[in-house]
């Protein structure tokens, strides 16, 4: 049945989610203070680069089940179910995430919650984190027992509706049986399609994602490490990486070696479970993920390196680096591997190139001590080195006798480069984790 609902935060997350919603059949307002944010949904963007998304979004608006506002009114009082979709970021000069978003968010849901609704925390948290906004619901509402529940959000960017419709299972912690039925209901078309429901408490609920996603980092700075054995081994990582993954308790999933791992999630998310862990005097028991952050970062400095050794110095040299978003099919380059490296060379006196085909903007308003070319071929004119450090689409498919560079020199960042192909148009590569005879 149509249930009625906010969705709080209209990020990558929020407005995702809210899509969904009204996708399925549910009355969605999606909530965002920001006004500028408001003006593009209402015209069926989202503001940032998702396929397929603001094809859907449009869609949803032009059903009437989707409507976007800057502050709950009379519709938040009717409504069954808050969903708070609020950023976590890392807080500045701390490991830990910030959760002050989430606060504000419950201190103006509160307003307007009626006792029988459900608030449902979508947002990546600390855990505990639940727990204490219960108790600030309480405070806020006047109500002895809120219903306050954990579903946490596994989208990918690049994915992100076609996960929110279809997800590999739907995590929610309660703490009432009121909770898991409205739960059941909003989400009733996804478990009839067979979608796992997992009912926890809040805690296991919240630390689930934490997990998921140390777990996945875990993966990629593994193989990465391996990939720094095979540098000095004459060993090749990729083989390793096919030859480990045909048994099934491993799995061929997330070990592609490269430059590592970026995005708003995966960095930050293991930084906030260091830190809560520490925090509950269990520090010791990821400490472990240091290791997997360093040898995430030094990915990148092992492309400086290469950079340096083809050409001496990199002072003065001109390097295309090829992408700037943290992966493909995303203009997010929030911790993205791309972007580090080019500000690596650029500290290092090189002159930087960057081409990316969506996410210039952003790096555009970041760092305007960045050159940025929106043209593929017109970027390789005359560079004495080029990194390709996210598998664009258009990379991987480059014929490289169209491109005219001063020095053929290519690292393959990502290991998705035909090396005969670029070899045969007179290229000297080189890749993360393999030898390659030029
Ligand atoms: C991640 C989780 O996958 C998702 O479940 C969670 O909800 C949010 O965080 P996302 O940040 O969109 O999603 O990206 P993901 O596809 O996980 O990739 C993360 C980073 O790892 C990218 O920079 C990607 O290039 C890199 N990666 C991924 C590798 O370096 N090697 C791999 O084998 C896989």
């Amino acid at each position: 049945m149509a249930m009625k609902i906010t969705v709080i935060g209209l990020g990558y997350l929020g407005t995702t989610h809210a899509v969904a919603m009204a996708k399925v059949g549910h009355q969605v307002i999606g909530i965002e203070p920001n006004q500028h944010r408001i003006d593009c949904l209402v015209q069926g963007k989202a503001g940032f680069f998702e396929p397929g998304l603001d094809e859907e979004l449009a869609a949803q608006l032009a059903t009437g089940r989707l409507a976007f506002k800057q502050a709950h009114d009379e519709f938040s009082r009717d409504a069954d179910i808050h969903f708070i979709c609020v950023g976590t970021p890392q807080t500045a000069g701390s490991m830990a995430a910030d959760t002050s978003y989430l606060e504000s968010a419950i201190r103006d849901v509160a307003l307007y919650l009626r006792e029988d609704a459900l608030v449902v925390g979508k947002s990546t948290v600390p855990v505990g984190t639940a727990s204490k906004l219960t108790a600030q619901l309480a405070q806020d509402t006047g109500f002895t027992a809120p219903n306050l529940a954990w579903n946490p959000e596994f989208l990918r960017e690049g994915t992100a509706l076609e996960d929110s419709l279809n997800p590999d299972r739907l995590v929610v912690g309660v703490t009432n049986s009121r909770s898991e039925e409205l739960l059941r209901e909003v989400f009733a078309p996804m478990i009839s399609a067979g979608v796992p429901f997992l009912v926890t408490d809040l805690a296991t609920a919240e630390l689930v994602k934490a997990a998921a996603n140390a777990f996945l980092a875990t993966k990629i700075s593994f193989i990465n490490a391996m990939a720094e054995i095979a540098e000095v081994s004459g060993a090749d990582a990729t083989q390793l990486a096919n030859a480990i993954g045909y048994d099934e308790r491993i799995g061929n999933k997330f070990l592609r070696n490269g430059v590592g791992f970026g995005g708003g999630c995966l960095p930050k998310d293991i930084r906030a479970l260091i830190a809560r862990a520490e925090e509950l005097g269990v520090g010791e028991s990821v400490s472990y993920l240091h290791e997997i952050d360093k040898i995430n970062l030094r990915r990148r400095d092992r492309v400086i390196a290469l950079l340096t050794k083809e050409l001496g110095s990199l002072q003065a040299k001109k390097i295309l680096i090829l992408g700037a978003a943290f992966k493909p099919d995303s203009d997010d380059v929030r911790d993205s591997p791309a972007l580090g490296i080019a500000l690596l060379a650029k500290a290092a006196g090189a002159e930087v190139i960057v081409h990316d085909p969506v996410a210039l903007h952003g790096v555009a308003l970041k760092h305007p001590e960045l050159e940025l070319q929106q043209d593929l071929l017109k970027a390789f004119i005359g560079v004495d080195a080029v990194v390709l450090a996210t598998e664009w689409k258009e990379y991987r498919e480059l014929d490289p006798k169209s491109v005219n560079p001063g020095n053929k020199f290519i690292i393959d960042g990502r290991n998705v480069l035909d090396v005969a192909l670029w070899q045969q148009a007179g290229f000297k590569v080189l890749a993360l984790g393999r030898t390659i005879t030029n």
